[in-house]
């Protein structure tokens, strides 16, 4: 799987901030390969997010994450970048906790709040597979570099 899912979250919409944070991960050479604007609805929030029902941070997860748009991605590594994708993205995006996330991080530059981090990147090759599918269905696939 050489494709994750990234998306902007709301406060990166809100703030303007998307333009830089797309532009941090094409300048460290990974490429879109499907884009899109859109407010997330509470049941593909409940989709995305399943892993973490019930925890204390999970309704104000989903009420952050459904309040306005967000610009949801599915970025491409090159060739021989291997199955690694995602953790290129997680490296770039930094620490869940901006507060404590290195500087030169999105999270650490750009963030201070635990739940209004910014962004997010799919945390494992299946992780990646079942959320572009989640988002994208057809579409992401059709736009791989093996279809081109
Ligand atoms: P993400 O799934 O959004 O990429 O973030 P992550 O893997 O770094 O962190 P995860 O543990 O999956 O948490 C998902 C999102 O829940 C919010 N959160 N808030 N207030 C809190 O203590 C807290 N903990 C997590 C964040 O928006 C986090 O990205
Ligand atoms: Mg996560």
């Amino acid at each position: 799987m050489s494709q994750t899912l990234v998306i902007c979250k709301p406060d990166a919409v809100e703030r303007g901030l998307v333009g830089e944070i797309m532009g941090r991960f094409e300048r460290k050479g990974l490429t879109i390969a499907a884009l899109g604007h859109r407010r997330i609805d509470r049941e593909t929030a409940e989709r995305h997010y399943a892993e973490h029902a019930g925890k204390p941070f999970y309704e104000p997860l989903l009420e952050f994450i459904t309040r306005s748009p967000s610009v949801v991605m599915v970025l491409d590594g090159p060739a021989d970048a291997g199955d690694d994708v995602f953790a290129v993205v997680r490296t770039l995006m930094g620490a869940t906790n901006p507060a404590t996330a290195a500087p030169g991080t999105i999270r650490g530059d750009y963030g201070i709040s635990p739940t209004e981090n910014l962004v997010h990147g799919s945390d494992s090759e299946s992780s990646a597979e079942r959320e572009i599918a989640l988002f994208f269905g057809a579409v992401a696939a059709s736009n791989s570099k093996a279809d081109r």
